[in-house]
Formats: C-alpha cells, sequence, structure tokens
C-alpha cells in the first residue's frame, strides 16, 4: 500500500524503530544478565508483537485478557500481576502464566499455594515508598497507594506467607533515567533486605518506567545497578514505553476549520479518544513539520487541532497547556497530519466515545512497504456499548 492511500485515522508503526529499540534493550540484557519483558498494558500492537516475542525475554501482563494474547504471539515467559485478581479468572490465569504477581498479603492467602502447586513461580508487589514519578497519577508510591505492600504492611506477614514467596516486585518509576532507579533500589534495600535476603527469593524484578531506549539514557548506571544483584537473583525489568517508543504515529485528515480567534482544524483523530494521554496528563504530542523556534514562530501560521467530538476540550495539547501549534502554511480540508510518538498507550487506551471509529492499525515494514493489518468499523462500536 502506498502511503496516500492509507484510510485515516491510522496508527502506523514502524518496524525498523521498533527493532532499533529492541536491540537497545537486548544489549541491556546481554551485558546485565537481565532479562527484558514487554509490558503488554503499555505496548500491544498485533502486528509488532512477534517482533517482540523473539527479541525479549517474555511479556508482562494485567490479567487473563493480557496473558492470553502473551502466549498467542509465542511470548517466551509471561509474567502476570494485576492489583487484584477474581476468584473466576484465576486457574485460566495460573494455567498461562510462569510467574504470578501479587498485591497483597490477602491476595497472596487465597491465590498463592493453588498457583504455587500448579508450578508457577510466586512474586509479592512491595511498594518502596520512593518513586520520583513525575505526578501522582503515575505515582505508584505517593500516599494511600493501593499499589503493593509496604514495610509496615509487611509486618502482618506470617512465616507461611513468606516461604510460599519466590521472588518480589517493585514499579516506582514513569519515563524515568537510571538515577531514579538508584535512589528506588536504595529504599527497596532499606525498607526490605530482611525479605531480600530470604533463602526462598530467587529473583528480583523492577517494573517499568526505565527510558531505557531514549536518547541520553544512562544505560552503563542501569547495567551497574543489575549488577549488584544478579549474581544472587535473577533480575528482571519490565519496560512498556522504552519498547513502543517514538516507533510510530497517528495519521489524520483535516475534516473542517473553524474560525473564532484562532484556526483549528477539525480532524478525524481525537485527542480524548486516540491519544487518551494527552487529553488526560499534561503531555503534548509533536506535531510533524511543526515551527518550534520561538523567532520563527512570529512569522508562521498559528493553529489548533481538536477532535472531531463534542467534548470541548477534545483540543491536541490543551491539558499541557500548549494547545497553539505553528506551521508554515494554512492547511486545507483533506491534508493530512502526523502526531508523533502515538504508539505506545494510545492504541491500549483509546476509546469509541462519541462513536468515533478507532484508527486503523498500520505497520510498516522494515523494507519501507506499509500493510494496513486492522480497520475498525461499526461492528466493533456496537460491539463495546
Ligand atoms: C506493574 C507495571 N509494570 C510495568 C509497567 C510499564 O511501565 P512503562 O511503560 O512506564 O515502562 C507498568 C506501567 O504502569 C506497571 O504498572
Amino acid at each position: 500500500m502506498k502511503f496516500n492511500q492509507i484510510p485515516t485515522p491510522a496508527y502506523i508503526c514502524e518496524e525498523s524503530k521498533l527493532n532499533n529499540n529492541l536491540k537497545i534493550l537486548n544489549e541491556i540484557s546481554i551485558k546485565s544478565g537481565a532479562k527484558v519483558l514487554c509490558a503488554l498494558k503499555g505496548f500491544a500492537f498485533s502486528p509488532a508483537m512477534l517482533n517482540c516475542a523473539n527479541a525479549l525475554a517474555g511479556a508482562t501482563c494485567s490479567g487473563l485478557n493480557e496473558a492470553k494474547y502473551a502466549r498467542s504471539f509465542g511470548f517466551k515467559s509471561v509474567h502476570t500481576y494485576s492489583p487484584a485478581f477474581k476468584d473466576s479468572q484465576i486457574d485460566e490465569i495460573i494455567a498461562l502464566s510462569d510467574h504470578i504477581i501479587f498485591n497483597s498479603l490477602n491476595q497472596l492467602r487465597a491465590f498463592g499455594k493453588k498457583a504455587k502447586n500448579a508450578g508457577v513461580s510466586i512474586g509479592l508487589r512491595l511498594n518502596p515508598q520512593s518513586s520520583a514519578s513525575p505526578c501522582d497519577a503515575y505515582n505508584p508510591c505517593a500516599r494511600y497507594s493501593r499499589l503493593g505492600v509496604s514495610a509496615k504492611m509487611l509486618q502482618n506477614a506470617t512465616n507461611d506467607d513468606l516461604d510460599l514467596l519466590d521472588g518480589l516486585h517493585f514499579h516506582a518509576l514513569c519515563e524515568q533515567n537510571s538515577k531514579a532507579l538508584e535512589l528506588v533500589l536504595n529504599a527497596f534495600k532499606a525498607n526490605f533486605s530482611a525479605l531480600i535476603e530470604r533463602k526462598n527469593i530467587k529473583w528480583l524484578n523492577f517494573g517499568g518506567g526505565h527510558h531505557i531506549s531514549k536518547q541520553g539514557y544512562d544505560k552503563e548506571l542501569l547495567i551497574s545497578l543489575i549488577n549488584e544483584y544478579s549474581s544472587d537473583f535473577s533480575v528482571y525489568l519490565e519496560p512498556g514505553e522504552a519498547v513502543g517508543w517514538q516507533c510510530g504515529y497517528l495519521l489524520a485528515s483535516v475534516l473542517d476549520v473553524v474560525d473564532n480567534e484562532i484556526p483549528t482544524y477539525i480532524i478525524d483523530a481525537s485527542a480524548q479518544c486516540h491519544m487518551p494521554d494527552t487529553a488526560l496528563m499534561p503531555y503534548r504530542p509533536a506535531l510533524r513539520g511543526e515551527i518550534l523556534n520561538k523567532n520563527e514562530q512570529k512569522n508562521a501560521h498559528k493553529c489548533r487541532f481538536g477532535g472531531a467530538t463534542c467534548l470541548a476540550g477534545d483540543v491536541v495539547g490543551l491539558e499541557a497547556g500548549e494547545p497553539d501549534f505553528y506551521i508554515k502554511e494554512p492547511l486545507k480540508i483533506g491534508d493530512k497530519v502526523i502526531f508523533e510518538d502515538q504508539i505506545h498507550y494510545s492504541v491500549v487506551k483509546n476509546t469509541t466515545f462519541n462513536g468515533v471509529c478507532l484508527p486503523a492499525l498500520v505497520w510498516c515494514k522494515d523494507n519501507g512497504e506499509y500493510e494496513l493489518k486492522r480497520i475498525f468499523d461499526y461492528e466493533d462500536f456496537a460491539r463495546r456499548n
């Protein structure tokens, strides 16, 4: 398929860029001995999953659906964690998983023995109460957090509880460099040393949020932090963002322009539905071709982009406080626009609010060819409502 034949809206994932991220993650694995898992909650894009399954040590899954999905693509190992598992799903989850990580002592007591007897390796999520996450919504260690067992909560654990464990897990980072991991590891060690030193603890999972594939990430520090543990434990990392980072974009068409003091282009993609992190969080997607230089902006065309939904706030960049974009020239109806880096945490979170269609999934192969892999239509909308 030629680029101009791609229907809009569409998420276009680029194999060459994905493979580059996978190569970086693989190098970390080779140099540190850590096993790197793909966090499907952040990056699940079916056409790309075989690449991930082949390159990485496994997948980390948030429950039954993601565990099934991981198995369907042949991920070598399936690690399932949820804040709470359901009675009605636990047997299937046990059958699908190599590791199950429980979020609380209650859940460990409810399902741990059963999972262990079935040969699953058992972990407990701990809350190291240290995080440098950019905002509370992304801070699993914030006060009152429901995610993981704090040192105080752990005082209620019995020896029987702790004997069940094979490994320990924490997740405390969000888009962070390895220096932030160092701080979390210090807190982890300080809070849980007695537990870490128990003979039955064979693995440690350092969660996600490691921005490994971003330029400037300190890989050497990460490797040395892992090396402190890798002679005594198997170490796991479970990044989502670092797998899908900068490996694709959202393509949309201009449907109309409304000029109310500033031209706002109505596009067939929606910030709210198709780039949810940009609508709910202070993220602003980059527009391909936009002018960022303040001096050059003075002579540029200033405009905004909004979705074809009834939500007043469905304006790209509004939540980040930067809804104005500067481009060379005004756009015409039918023109295409590209929002960069819209593959991770977008496809997995999109919605059909207002009955809008979900963007198609397009795979741009290593050789530059485009393949239309999925289109979504009325049936998809009707089944969800
Ligand atoms: C438990 C757990 N592991 C891994 C991840 C992946 O994090 P990231 O995509 O930031 O690397 C998340 C994200 O929320 C998570 O909650």
